[in-house]
């Protein structure tokens, strides 16, 4: 596959910034692009009429009217808009609970510059939908998508420590890696491959069956927050 337009550009740059990349550490990236994709694709369906006909107004040309194509976006444009890469995930000072007063921030200490307040932030962006605005709805669109994926990727909230797991140093069956990376990309790609026949599009079907069969029973309970627009996880 070609390399989309920004890795392009990256690879016009000096050889020894691309050399500082190639040797940065991994950092506490995000879910692959198939934990993202399969992410929108299920979350396409549950769309209200309302929301859905927003969504397609929102839409880039390029997306051909499905959200999935765009929900890897945030992760591409990382690099390029550098603020927003604290907004991936939130970290915990070593302890299993998220306090949105402690936790929420990045490294200047800025408050709210986590996965949990980007969600808030672009959710509230989104409810301006239909009156004048500043924000550029698209982007918030994209972001909200992405970010909700990486929300539910358990090291996405995770030690700062270890970084989210990621110099945590594992094996995935033979091959060398970090426990964040098994979440972001292993664990999906071998379900794919292993019980899927390497079909992405299977692995979703199966997972919406599950969604109303063998979970239905679950799902009031996940949607059972007490505050759902601000997230669960807002205190
Ligand atoms: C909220 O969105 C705006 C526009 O993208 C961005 O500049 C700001 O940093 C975001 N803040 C958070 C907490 O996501
Ligand atoms: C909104 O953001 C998208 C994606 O970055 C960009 O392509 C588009 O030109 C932006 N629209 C405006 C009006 O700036
Ligand atoms: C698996 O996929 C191949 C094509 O990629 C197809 O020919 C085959 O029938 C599929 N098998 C099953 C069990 O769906
Ligand atoms: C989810 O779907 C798969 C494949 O259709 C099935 O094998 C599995 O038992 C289902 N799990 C639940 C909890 O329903
Ligand atoms: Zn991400």
């Amino acid at each position: 596959m070609a390399p989309p337009p920004h890795q392009r550009a990256l690879l016009l740059f000096p050889l020894i910034f691309l050399l500082l990349l190639l040797l940065a550490p991994p950092r506490a990236d995000a879910w692959g692009k198939e934990g993202h994709i399969m992410v929108c694709k299920i979350a396409e369906k549950y769309l209200s009429e309302k929301a859905a006909a927003a969504v397609q107004a929102l839409l880039p040309e390029s997306a051909g009217g499905e959200l999935s194509t765009v929900c890897p976006w945030a992760d591409e444009v990382r690099w390029h808009y550098h603020w927003s890469s604290p907004l991936h995930y939130a970290n915990t000072p070593q302890v299993c609970n998220f306090k949105y007063s402690r936790d929420c921030h990045n490294s200047r200490g800025e408050k709210g510059m986590c996965v949990v307040g980007a969600i808030n932030n672009y959710t509230e962006q989104l409810y301006s939908y239909g009156q004048k605005t500043s924000y550029n709805l698209t982007e918030s669109l994209m972001f909200l998508a992405h970010f909700v994926g990486d929300v539910h990727q358990p090291l996405h909230v995770g030690y700062e420590e270890d970084e989210g797991g990621n110099t945590i140093i594992v094996h995935w069956y033979r091959r060398k890696t970090n426990l964040h990376h098994v979440w972001d990309v292993s664990i999906i790609d071998t379900a794919i491959k292993d019980f899927y026949n390497r079909s992405m599009d299977t692995m979703v079907e199966a997972l919406k069956m599950n969604l109303t069969g063998g979970w239905s029973d679950d799902i009031t309970h996940w949607e059972n927050c007490k505050n759902k627009w601000a997230t669960c996880a807002n205190e």
